[in-house]
């Protein structure tokens, strides 16, 4: 049904017309002995979350609504740069297949012209130093209208329908994601963030742009310089000091 040319990636495939999540499913499959690879998509989720507990809309039909069970061979530290590296399979995906170009915003957010398109969810398990498992959830807008955004997300929501004018069909773009995904996992596992950094980067969400820092309990004025080889943001303040972040609120509209 999916026409996969992966080698490993979504192998194994879970596929359900409704859930309430597909991360809590996949957390149960994994948890359960899941392979490394496998996918977990659903046409519909009734209680689809991102992150800090929000809700996710996931509308019957209308997005690509999917977690991915990983297993990777990385210290526990390093999961938060697989968001990275999915963020980066994504905007090829979008370039290749949609013609669009998006961008990163920085942890986790895929926009395309200043609307957020696609988010990225990553939860782990790790155990005693080791990751049991790692569950990256990609939520992407695909098929909505603009009528149909909810009213709540219509100044910051957007979806490929939207941004392209014309509908897609998942399937296809499931099947690159994947495969991009696959690619750039296997780049990242093997050589590190440091390899596709240049890609981040090139896609990254106001590069070069002053931005508003809240973290170790201040706040202040920063351009967005670069991102370190291990996936932290380098930002540079008003006397050109440099710091870096690895958690941080960001006011983007500064
Ligand atoms: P809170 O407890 O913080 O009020 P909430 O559950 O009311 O949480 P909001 O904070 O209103 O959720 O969530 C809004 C967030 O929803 C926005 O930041 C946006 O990222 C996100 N959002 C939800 N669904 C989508 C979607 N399909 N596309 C884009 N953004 C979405
Ligand atoms: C965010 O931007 O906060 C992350 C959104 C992640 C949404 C996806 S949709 C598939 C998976 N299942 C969920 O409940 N959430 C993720």
């Amino acid at each position: 049904q999916w026409g996969l040319n992966t080698s490993w990636l979504g192998q194994r495939m879970y596929y359900e017309p409704q859930l309430d999540s597909t991360q809590s499913l996949a957390h149960k499959l994994a948890l359960e002995g899941a392979e490394h690879g496998t996918v977990v998509i659903a046409d519909e989720q009734l209680k689809g979350r991102g992150r800090l507990h929000r809700k996710w809309d996931s509308q019957k039909g209308k997005g690509i609504w999917m977690s991915i069970i990983l297993r990777p061979p990385l210290e526990p530290q390093r999961a938060p740069q697989l968001t990275l590296a999915s963020a980066v399979a994504i905007i090829d995906m979008l370039a290749s297949q949609v013609n669009v170009k998006g961008q990163i915003k920085w942890p986790n957010d895929i926009f395309i012209q200043n609307k957020k398109v696609a988010g990225i969810l990553t939860e782990m398990q790790a155990e005693q130093d080791l990751i049991q498992y790692v569950i990256i959830g990609i939520g992407l807008n695909v098929n909505q209208t603009a009528e149909e955004i909810p009213e709540d997300l219509q100044e910051i929501a957007t979806s490929l329908q939207i941004e392209t004018e014309q509908t897609w069909v998942r399937e296809g773009l499931i099947q690159n994601l994947l495969k991009e995904i696959e690619s750039v996992y296997e780049e990242y596992v093997q050589n590190g963030f440091g390899s596709i950094k240049k890609r981040w980067e090139l896609a990254a969400y106001k590069m070069g742009d002053w931005i508003k820092v809240k973290a170790m309990r201040k706040e202040w004025d920063a351009k967005l310089i670069g991102i370190q080889n291990d996936g932290a943001l380098i930002v540079e303040d008003t006397d050109k000091a440099r710091k870096v972040l690895y958690s941080a609120e960001i006011d983007w509209n500064k």
